[in-house]
């Protein structure tokens, strides 16, 4: 039987109930993180929590702990569930009250839970690639908030599945912004781009590991955006997120990326990648 985190409180997840007039339930109302683990150790745990504290500034939705009482919580969740490889998954609704569009005036407290899921590293897609399909991105402009409304990137995800792929690599007016669920990346003649951090992106906390292992490591990189032909055209494609790393993209709308095998930088940038986790976490396979 798992343990869920219900407002600081550790409980059976059959426990866990989420009232009807929940305004995450109703609106959508609320953010939320996915944090890695790696050998029962959380991987940028810190930079997860700043990034909600970010989103919930602004939603104004006020968490009442500090990064570091979340961090404390988390890892006592991650040990009574025993999770070695795995995620913490975590939310914070702007509470219950009645349904009304508005936000509520009286002091309604934030509703927070948070669990856990066992999951291994993608070896395979890390080994052989995944493919892709472009889509219209028909999202909000403040996709910088990670918030619970994700009917735009369900959508989109739905549309990659249909086609038998991993991603949806969304565009707006040609210009490709980001993944359903991953930042997007290409490599032209050794130089890798994606989306500037901006409102028509999540600032992905992969993404930004991989800009300071670029920067580190005397890699050409540029945040700015790129067009759909600039995709089609590029050396090596990839994605990144929390749970599928640095993920090499093979093909897109059923066309090979150049060769169609995983490119040389890509397979560097995954190596790099690894060693972060390594030293964080300790060794993985
Ligand atoms: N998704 N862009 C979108 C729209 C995302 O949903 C995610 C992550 C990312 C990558 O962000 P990060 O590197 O911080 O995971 C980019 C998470 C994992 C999810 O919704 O499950």
């Amino acid at each position: 039987m798992s343990t869920v985190l219900m407002n600081g409180e550790f409980i059976p997840r059959e426990e866990a109930k989420v009232d009807i007039e929940d305004r995450g339930y109703q609106f959508g109302d609320g953010i939320y993180e996915v944090i890695r683990v790696y050998n029962g150790k959380m991987f940028t745990g810190n930079e997860h929590l700043e990034r909600l504290q970010a989103s919930s500034g602004k939603i104004n939705i006020q968490i009442s702990y500090t990064v570091h009482e979340l961090l404390v919580l988390l890892e006592e969740l991650i040990r009574r569930n025993n999770i070695h490889n795995g995620i913490v998954y975590m939310q914070f609704t702007r509470g219950t009250c009645p349904r009304n569009h508005a936000y509520p005036t009286s002091e309604v407290p934030p509703m927070f839970i948070a669990y856990t899921k066992p999951l291994e590293r993608p070896k395979e897609n890390l080994a052989n690639g995944v493919s892709a399909i472009t889509v219209e991105d028909i999202r909000w402009s403040r996709c910088d908030i990670k918030s619970l409304n994700l009917l735009g990137n369900v959508m989109a995800k739905q549309k990659a599945a249909e086609a038998n792929c991993y991603e949806s690599i969304q565009y707006r007016d040609l210009t490709v912004t980001e993944g359903s669920s991953s930042n997007i990346w290409i490599i032209k003649d050794q130089t890798i781009r994606t989306h500037e951090a901006n409102q028509y992106i999540l600032n992905g906390i992969t993404r930004q590991k991989i800009v300071e292992i670029c920067q580190r490591q005397g890699l050409e990189v540029k945040e700015e955006a790129f067009s759909i032909e600039d995709l089609i055209d590029a050396d090596e494609v990839f994605l990144s997120s929390t749970t599928s790393e640095v993920t090499p993209i093979v093909s897109v709308n059923n066309v090979p990326v150049a060769s169609g095998e995983v490119g040389e930088t890509t397979k560097t940038l995954q190596d790099y990648f690894k060693k972060e986790i390594i030293a964080c976490c300790g060794e993985i396979e």
